[in-house]
């Protein structure tokens, strides 16, 4: 089996998921790359990641500080996992190189930044990856295969309400910070991912936007019990952050999004909810609809047809997609090529989605297939995040169009300036 050479540049928490997804693939039998650096200037967590990665290889990967000591070691990929700010020099840089690229959500920190990713990769024939995760869920795959084969006839609307957080921070302080990320950013082009997964193209979108909690609290960093951490990686890192910090990125948002379809999407995204927590994912089509679990819970989605008097929320889903088929790597680290649900602990599930992501990076290198979510995929969910953000400061609806040709950057203008861009 052709080998790739491969470094993770970026080892902090999603750079050792990233590990622990590798290692998942590696277990099942399905991994094409070598990992052979870890890269960090942080040394800590470059040799956290090493260290770990010697247990699952039995082969530690060397350690460098910036990305052209990669240059020596003759990687031919890179697994971008820094915080977004970096993401396009890195990413151009790579390119420059000739190494294909995985690259952590959100691909670019603006729009701008993503386009100057798009602009290195042109002609380059390289490879592109977007690491979302979200729409690889067996889960997801099935609700899009439901919505393909015309189970609930033509989408009409969609829902996708989230509501919580109160004023904890999320995993970390950079997450609340408009010139590092925001949270509206960074939870939000995966949603707006899945809403084009779902839905098609999106048009416009018009929003009202709100910064409501302006302190935010890490109970870690105050000596509290820290809270849940994705995979249980993080509290390391938030025991070192400040226990109540000021935020310069909003938090809540509140849109109507328009589909190429004609349909119309109802978003809430807010992460300053307190009192009862809000979920819901629901696509309205003409002849029924599909209540959609969490992504990456493996709860079953729920049918409803006939006017409500036909519910399904099992294996009989499968029943009505019979071509319906999860692929090699999805099958294989998932049990089963067409699954309703499943039931592994969050870091479990995690790892799987991300060795899926992994396999796809491969095969895309290995000219088997195309890439699952490419550049400009991943650029349009940065567009749909800040289309939501510059409809909030100008008042009006906003197109994709405007904001992807960066007609529309009043938001995002400071940000840029602040990257040199
Ligand atoms: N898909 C998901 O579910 C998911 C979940 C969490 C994070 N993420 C994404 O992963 C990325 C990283 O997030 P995180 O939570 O791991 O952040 P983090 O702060 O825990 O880690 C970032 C790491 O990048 C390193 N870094 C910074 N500049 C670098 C450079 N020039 N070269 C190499 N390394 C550099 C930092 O030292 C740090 O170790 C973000 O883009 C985030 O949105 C995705």
């Amino acid at each position: 089996m052709e080998r790739i050479p491969l470094a993770i540049v970026g080892c902090g928490g999603m750079g050792h998921r990233h590990l622990y997804g590798l290692a998942e693939l590696h277990r099942a039998g399905l991994s094409r790359f070598d990992l052979v650096a870890a890269c960090d200037p942080v040394a800590d967590n470059a040799n956290s990641l090493a260290d770990q990665a010697a247990e699952f290889f039995g082969r530690r990967p060397a350690v460098v500080a910036d990305m052209a000591d990669l240059v020596p070691l003759g990687v031919a990929a890179v697994d971008i996992t820094t915080t977004p700010r970096h993401h396009h020099t890195l990413g151009v840089t790579a390119l420059e190189h000739g190494w294909h690229a995985m690259i952590e959500k959100p691909v670019g920190l603006t729009v701008r930044a993503c386009n100057r990713i798009r602009q290195a990769a042109a002609h380059r024939g390289l490879v592109v990856s977007v690491a979302e995760n979200y729409r690889r869920d067996p889960i997801n795959r099935l609700a899009r295969a439901l919505l393909d084969a015309g189970i609930i006839g033509t989408p009409r609307f969609m829902v996708h309400n989230t509501v919580g957080g109160g004023n904890q921070m999320l995993i970390s302080v950079w997450r609340h910070m408009k010139d590092q990320s925001g949270v509206l950013l960074d939870v939000g082009v995966h949603y707006a991912d899945m809403m084009e997964y779902f839905m098609g193209p999106i048009t416009s979108v018009y929003a009202q936007v709100r910064l409501h909690e302006p302190v935010r609290h890490n109970p870690a960093g105050a000596g509290e019990e820290p809270q849940a951490s994705p995979a249980g990686v993080y509290t390391r890192w938030q025991k070192q952050m400040p226990a109540d910090f000021e935020v310069t990125a909003e938090d809540a948002v509140y849109a109507t999004v328009n589909f190429a379809s004609g349909a119309v999407g109802q978003y809430i995204e807010d992460h300053a909810g307190h009192g009862k927590g809000l979920w819901s994912r629901l696509i309205y089509g003409s002849l029924g609809s599909l209540d959609l679990p969490h992504d990456r819970s493996g709860h079953p989605i729920t049918l409803y047809r006939e006017q409500g008097r036909q519910v399904v929320d099992d294996g009989r889903l499968l029943d009505l997609v019979p071509d319906f088929h999860l692929n090699r790597a999805t099958a294989t680290l998932f049990g089963g090529d067409r699954l309703w649900r499943y039931d592994f602990p969050f870091a479990e599930t995690d790892r799987k989605l991300i060795a899926v992501e992994y396999d796809d990076f491969a095969g895309a290198i290995l000219g088997e297939h195309p890439i699952d979510v490419d550049l400009d995929q991943g650029t349009r969910s940065v567009a749909v995040s800040y289309a939501m953000l510059e409809s909030g400061v100008a008042g009006r609806p906003v197109t994709l169009d405007e904001v992807l040709n960066e007609q529309v950057d009043a938001y995002q203008r400071e940000i840029n300036e602040g990257l040199g861009l």
